[in-house]
């Protein structure tokens, strides 16, 4: 029978060092209040000199083992999700990979920006439920502060450095006897992955550097008001699907835990979707947008505070650069 993926386990890291929105307007055409009422953001999280993504990474994956009770040695597959690699190459995985003192199965990097998190978890999913491994790490991990334009107010206001992961390991299915109603797999762990992009608005949002490109690392350019536009209408439109494969309702939603970009886009979300604003899980005015880090971060702070309970349906999604966008329905 085909594997389930259940998240045995999750954790997270955020680096000391707290910049408030008071801070940035000292040093920045800005105010407290222009990044308050446009984007919720508070404050945000900085890595120090020299703690790099993959430091972040090892912190938040040694968390999730610990939660999850089970040593790194058992561990197959460590899937990092990052736009903010310690270098070009090796993947950053590799590092938290011997770091955690794994040694079996493979270690990579996946890039999709800030949905990063939901390709990683689309394709540790996939992995499992085809038996070639058991047990994932997935990380989103990011120093995004790397590649900021300091002196450009209108995206370094937006971003903050931190780290999530999730154990996943593969269980079983779970069948008969968790079919509800509707007929359809009450059971737990991930029960469906959705992933989409659209090459075409590429210059929506984008880092103007890279290896092949100009040989340096590059700075993060975005058109925000266009980026806003595709978000309202992609995230709609990726949860519908998500819900739609599974033969569920916006209504059966326990927690939206979505990625954490702006309080405007997830107001949005909410509203057409019908759905209640408590059940959104919020860190953006405290962490404002960590790329592939934000969906754990979210996820570990809503579960260790005891919103997320086992048998609450959990609805996470994310769109970032490419434009890249997905979701992943998980029953807890
Ligand atoms: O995670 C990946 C996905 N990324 C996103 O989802 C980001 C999506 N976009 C957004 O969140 C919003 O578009 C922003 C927060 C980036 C911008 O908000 P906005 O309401 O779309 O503002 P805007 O870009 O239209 O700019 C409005 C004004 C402009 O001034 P003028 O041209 O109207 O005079 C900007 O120059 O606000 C100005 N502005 C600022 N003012 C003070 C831009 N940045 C700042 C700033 N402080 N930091």
């Amino acid at each position: 029978m085909m594997k389930r993926s259940k998240i045995i386990g999750c954790g997270s890291y955020l680096p000391e060092r707290v910049v408030t929105n008071a801070e940035l307007s000292a040093k920045l055409d800005t105010t407290d209040e222009w990044i308050t009422t446009r984007t919720g953001i508070r404050q945000r999280h900085l890595a120090a000199d020299g703690e790099l993504t993959s430091d972040l990474a090892l912190k938040a994956a040694e968390r999730a083992l610990e939660n999850a009770n089970i040593p790194a040695s058992e561990v197959d597959m460590v899937v990092l999700a990052t736009t903010t690699p310690d270098n070009t190459f090796p993947a950053t995985a590799t590092k938290v990979q011997d770091k955690l003192g794994m040694v079996n199965g493979a270690a990579f990097d996946i890039q999709a920006v800030c949905s990063g998190f939901i390709y990683g978890m689309a394709i540790a999913d996939n992995f499992i439920k085809t038996s070639q491994c058991k047990t994932v790490v997935l990380i989103g991990a990011e120093t995004f502060s790397r590649i900021l334009d300091w002196e450009d107010r209108s995206t370094c206001v937006l971003f903050g450095d931190g780290a999530g992961a999730v154990v996943l390991r593969a269980g079983e299915a779970e069948p008969e006897v968790n079919v509800g109603e509707s007929g359809h797999n009450r059971g737990t762990g991930i029960l469906s992955t959705h992933l989409h992009s659209d090459g075409s608005t590429n210059e929506l949002l984008y880092v103007d550097g890279g290896p092949s490109s100009t040989q340096t690392v590059g700075h993060v350019r975005m058109n925000g008001r266009e980026v806003f536009r595709h978000a309202v209408t992609n995230l709609a439109s990726i949860v519908g699907e998500a819900l739609e494969a599974n033969g569920l309702a916006s209504e059966d939603i326990d927690w939206l835990v979505p990625h954490q970009a702006n309080k405007r886009i997830l107001d949005s979300t909410a509203k057409k979707l019908g759905l209640a604003k408590e059940k959104i899980v919020i860190t953006v005015d405290r962490h404002a947008n960590t790329s592939a880090a934000s969906i754990p971060l979210a996820l570990d702070e809503a579960v260790r505070d005891g919103r997320i309970k086992k048998g609450d349906l959990v609805l996470m999604e994310a769109m970032g650069g490419g434009l890249t966008w997905g979701a992943g329905l998980v029953r807890w």
